[in-house]
């Protein structure tokens, strides 16, 4: 079924040349089942007019905060929506949204809505490339906001650059996960369970400067834990990165792997532990206190192992459902299979990291669930957003059937 069908889209459009594109999206998102409600601002109609798209949408066009039937347009179609979709995205409209302005039909919809908001600008090089079109679309995504970036190509004017509307297959794309997240963001299975995640790759010292690490980035595990949040579970992240996370997600940072399971441990009891965390598997035996200053010769580091955290939960028991992860290159389930049992793990995660786009820094992956019951659950190349919900679905599965 068309990820589109039956559900309510506020197509937002503003002024730029771009809005005749906009009139394409509308039509295939009829075409796919959706109900959508055109909003065009006043530059948008010096482009192209209301009754094109009142003609192809669900319903007529809306321009005028104050000239409607309803008294209350921007907040009846802010509530009624399950996607805004902000196509094409001006520089004004984006620095009124960022700033929180209300001041027309679009804008006012905008803050009037709970729903997912999908933006897609479109504007000259010099206007894409300003600080403030930047800072005003950065601080949009921080707050939730998808951003579908503007492609290279020819402009208004004959111009050439970065700037040009994304093509419709990236803007539909991003549309239909937008709706896929929004819908997620509702299920709130996991209301009363404590979820300890862990993420990023440990840093074990050489000496005060250097240290022996991995290329793990933890967006997989600030993922599952921003995953688990929205599910409204009580989450704690232990990680060794920074980066965005919701105000109700307490962050504990930490370097070494002796570290991440002091504070893992002391954070026990959790009804689901998924340990995405990159662990460093051996440490320096003895970290100078001073930096090692070059000598000319060559060196020797001995390395000792370090405790294997997620080992030590499956022993305990302390962790209700327990999540491992597997990063392979080579007979990769077979592995993953070894290690589930080894571990005593319930789910062990695993990714072929030779794979292209999978596993360390990239934003999406590919894995395999495995768990104890001998279940084994593929997901194929999504996002890392995508790849947690799937994981958070199967630990809560094993959890009720116990
Ligand atoms: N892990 C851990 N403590 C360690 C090492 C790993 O808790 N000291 C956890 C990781 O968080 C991950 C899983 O164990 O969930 C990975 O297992 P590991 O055996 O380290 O996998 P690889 O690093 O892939 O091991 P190997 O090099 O043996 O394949």
């Amino acid at each position: 079924m068309s990820p589109f069908a039956g559900r309510r889209i506020v197509l937002a459009v503003s002024g730029g040349i771009a809005a005749y594109k906009a009139v394409e999206i509308c039509r295939r998102l009829v075409d796919a089942g959706a109900h959508v409600t055109p909003v065009l601002t006043h530059a948008a109609q010096r482009f192209v007019g209301e009754v094109t798209f009142s003609a192809l949408a669900s319903e007529r066009a809306r321009v005028s905060l104050f000239d409607d039937e309803d008294p209350i347009p921007h907040v009846t179609l802010g509530r009624q929506a399950d996607l805004i979709l902000v196509c094409p995205a001006t520089a004004r409209v984006i620095g009124s949204y960022a700033a929180g302005l209300s001041d027309d039909l679009l804008g006012a919809t905008l803050i009037a809505t709970r729903a997912p908001v999908v933006v897609c600008p479109a504007m000259h090089t010099e206007m894409w490339e300003h600080p403030a079109t930047q800072d005003n679309l950065r601080l949009l995504s921080e707050r939730g906001v998808t951003v579908v970036e503007p492609e290279e190509g020819r402009l208004a004017g004959g111009d050439e650059g970065a700037g040009r509307l994304a093509a419709p297959e990236s803007i539909l794309t991003a549309a239909a996960e937008a709706l896929a997240a929004g819908a997620r963001a509702s299920t709130r299975d996991m209301v009363g369970l404590r979820v300890l995640v862990t993420a990023g790759g440990t840093r074990e010292p050489i000496d005060p400067v250097r240290f022996v690490g991995n290329r793990s980035s933890g967006k997989q595990g600030y993922a599952v834990a921003v995953e688990a949040a929205a599910r409204g579970a009580k989450v704690t992240l232990v990680a060794t990165v920074q980066r965005q996370v919701p105000e109700s997600v307490e962050l504990v940072l930490v370097e070494t792997a002796e570290e991440m399971r002091t504070a893992v441990l002391d954070r026990l009891p959790a009804e689901v532990v998924v340990m995405a965390a990159a662990v460093a598997d051996y440490r320096p035996v003895a970290p100078a206190d001073e930096k090692i200053k070059k000598s000319g010769e060559d060196r020797t580091i001995t390395l000792e192992p370090t405790p294997d955290i997620l080992a030590e939960l499956g022993r305990s028991g302390a962790a209700g459902t327990l999540v491992g992860f597997a990063a392979e290159t080579s007979d990769v389930l077979a592995n993953a299979e070894a290690k589930l049992h080894a571990k005593g793990a319930d789910i062990i995660v695993v990714n072929d990291v030779s794979a292209p786009k999978v596993g360390f820094d990239h934003d999406t992956n590919e894995v395999t669930l495995l768990d104890a019951a001998g279940d084994r659950t593929a997901v194929p190349l999504t996002s890392k957003r995508d790849v947690a919900q799937a994981i958070l679905d199967r630990a809560v599965t094993l959890r009720n059937l116990r």
